[in-house]
């Protein structure tokens, strides 16, 4: 959720400016982790909205510019009707820099803890459930994570720093569950991270449902053996990252060779030294299908696109699955066999546990990917959905992959299509629910990357149930009773941008105007 996650702290930094200013002293995460304080405005920078055709036509591209402007316009009244000074770089859909949680040192003094008190805490490792493909050197683990001490903070202290992040209510104002929440989640950011250390790892088959308390996705099954211990080649980065590519050993004969197998075997992982380092490894076979989803908007109810909820829902809230989508992936689950499912997210590190307890609680057992602490920095920041992307199409080069998404996220709208170019027939299928077409979603999305794409490959969607019957598995990916509206350009249901199939249905929120610009778009198509 690059764009979720960039947009969601660019909300809260814009929240915090406006806000009643919290005294900086009773708020040190403001000031050690620079989040608000010394972030000169920046500078609106050009959307990056791929110029279509009609855009590179002189004698349209004026008309073109009034429309995507008069959007842009509409979305930033809408914003400034929720009575906040929010910066134009986020009405323009696309936040461009990422102010990180606050770092290690920066948590260690705005909690004042001393050398000896952090030295005394316990270490903890966040283990990202990693996947592992087939190599002439036996099976290859991507083991991904991070190193950390989580301080034992104080009621009352997670109370003043949750109400940084609870802009426009006050902790107070929660019930209990919503509290115990948000208070939770705020411990999870305000955590000291553990550089230049030494990651051991103990291997084990996963019976189904694993002392990680993941339950078995995709059809997975247990090896007879693959018990070992690893130390990993290099420390943890600065950040307390660690990421790379292992060989592991078919101890006592038992792991299946991936040449011969379709199925997906499934390992424990226990990272040495913390009780809350448990994760599942997958073996994936060379060929086959795996499921690369997003998570928020698409597998639980997040609604970044309305500030406010947004925040409640990620912050306060418990997570909530979208509609009946669990149906479909367990149908999914049940009726591809052998599918790999991996997460991936560009959520910050720091709350994946969240993240990955509601998906496996909800959703089948598979890997995870989310952003890594190094790639908080505004440039990576911007590319990070599509260096994730990169990494798993290269290590599965035979594989198939479907891509599941909602229109919410610039970042995607680019990406999933260049995957599908720059990767030829290794994507099968891309779902995009359209948020703007159910939800108050006023941040227009751009279909221009899918102009050169086959539709029978693709499918913009508006509830779960529409993705039924489908046959995946045989390349027909698009239910030709929902209705595409894409213009391959720069649309948004609610404030009337839509192609030729939405032009004869009634106007929506857009009113009259909105009828004129789809009208105007659909010129522009034909
Ligand atoms: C599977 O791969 C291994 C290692 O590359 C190779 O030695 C073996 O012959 C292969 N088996 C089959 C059935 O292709
Ligand atoms: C954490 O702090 C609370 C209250 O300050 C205390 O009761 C508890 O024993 C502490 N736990 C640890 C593990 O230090
Ligand atoms: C947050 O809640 C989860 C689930 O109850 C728990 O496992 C985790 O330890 C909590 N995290 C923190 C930082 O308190
Ligand atoms: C890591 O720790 C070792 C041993 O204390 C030290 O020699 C080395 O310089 C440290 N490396 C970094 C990058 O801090
Ligand atoms: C890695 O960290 C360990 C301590 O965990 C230290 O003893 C060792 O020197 C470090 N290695 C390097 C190459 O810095
Ligand atoms: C992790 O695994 C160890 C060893 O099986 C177990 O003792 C521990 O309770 C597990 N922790 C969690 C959080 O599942
Ligand atoms: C892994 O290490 C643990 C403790 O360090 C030990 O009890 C166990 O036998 C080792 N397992 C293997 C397969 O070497
Ligand atoms: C592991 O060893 C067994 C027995 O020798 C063999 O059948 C199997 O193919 C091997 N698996 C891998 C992953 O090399
Ligand atoms: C396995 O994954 C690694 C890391 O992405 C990649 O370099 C390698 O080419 C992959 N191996 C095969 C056989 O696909
Ligand atoms: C799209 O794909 C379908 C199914 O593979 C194929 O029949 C059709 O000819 C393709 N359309 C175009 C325009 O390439
Ligand atoms: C298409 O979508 C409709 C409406 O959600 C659904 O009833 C139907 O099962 C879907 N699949 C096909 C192949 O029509
Ligand atoms: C297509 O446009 C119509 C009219 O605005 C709208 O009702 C429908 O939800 C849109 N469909 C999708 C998939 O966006």
């Amino acid at each position: 959720m690059l764009q979720k996650a960039t947009l969601l702290v660019a909300l809260l930094d814009a929240y915090a400016l406006a806000a009643a200013v919290p005294e900086p002293t009773n708020h040190p995460a403001l000031h050690h982790g620079s989040r608000v304080h010394d972030q000169a405005p920046l500078a609106a920078p050009d959307p990056a909205i791929t110029p279509s055709p009609a855009l590179n036509d002189p004698t349209k591209t004026l008309h073109r510019r009034n429309i995507i402007d008069d959007a842009k316009n509409d979305v930033k009244s809408y914003l400034t009707e929720l009575g906040s000074n929010i910066p134009s770089y986020v009405a323009d859909g696309v936040a461009n820099f990422f102010q990180d949680f606050p770092s290690g040192s920066a948590v260690q003094t705005s909690l004042g803890l001393s050398d000896d008190q952090l030295a005394a805490l316990p270490t903890s490792v966040l283990n990202i459930p990693p996947y592992g493909n087939w190599t002439d050197q036996g099976w290859n683990v991507r083991f991904h994570g991070n190193v950390y001490k989580q301080p034992n903070t104080t009621t009352e202290k997670l109370n003043d720093l949750a109400n940084v992040f609870l802009i426009g209510t006050d902790i107070d104002q929660l019930s209990a569950s919503e509290q115990d929440q948000a208070r939770n989640l705020t411990a999870s950011i305000f955590v000291v991270q553990q550089g230049n250390e030494t990651v051991q790892m103990h291997l084990e088959p996963a019976p189904s449902a694993g002392s990680s308390g993941q339950s078995g996705g995709g059809g997975a099954v247990t090896p007879a053996g693959g018990d070992q211990n690893l130390t990993l080649p290099y420390n943890t980065t600065g950040e307390g990252d660690f990421d790379v590519f292992l060989p592991i050993a078919n101890t006592t004969g038992g792991l299946l060779a991936g040449n011969e197998t379709q199925e997906i075997q499934r390992l424990n992982v226990y990272a040495n030294g913390s009780e809350i380092g448990n994760a599942t490894a997958y073996l994936v076979p060379p060929t086959g299908l795996t499921v690369i989803s997003d998570v928020d908007d698409i597998l639980r109810v997040t609604k970044i696109y309305q500030p406010k909820e947004g925040l409640l829902n990620s912050f306060a809230r418990p997570f909530t699955p979208w509609l009946n989508m669990p149906d479909i992936y367990a149908n999914w689950s049940r009726s591809l066999p052998d599918t790999h499912f991996h997460y991936l997210t560009t959520t910050p590190e720091q709350v994946t546990r969240n993240y990955m307890d509601f998906i496996y609680k909800t959703y089948p057992g598979g890997s995870f990917d989310t952003r890594p602490l190094n790639f908080s920095d505004v440039s990576a920041t911007l590319s990070i959905r599509k260096f994730l992307l990169d990494k798993i199409f290269q290590t599965f080069p035979q594989r198939k992959f479907i891509l599941v998404a909602d229109t919410s996220n610039s970042d995607i709208m680019k990406d999933y299509p260049q995957m599908a170019k720059q990767y030829p027939g290794q994507v099968q299928c891309i779902f995009l629910r359209n948020t703007s077409a159910t939800d108050d979603d006023k941040f227009p999305y751009d279909t221009s990357g899918f102009q050169d794409l086959n539709q029978t490959t693709y499918m913009f969607f508006k509830v779960p149930d529409d993705l039924t019957n489908l046959d995946i598995a045989g390349g027909n990916c698009y239910n030709s009773t929902i209705p595409q509206n894409v213009t391959f350009g720069t649309q948004d249901e609610l404030l009337g941008l839509h192609g030729a199939a939405a032009a004869v249905a009634p106007p929506g929120k857009g009113g009259l105007a909105g009828l004129v610009v789809a009208l105007g778009v659909a010129m522009l198509i034909l």
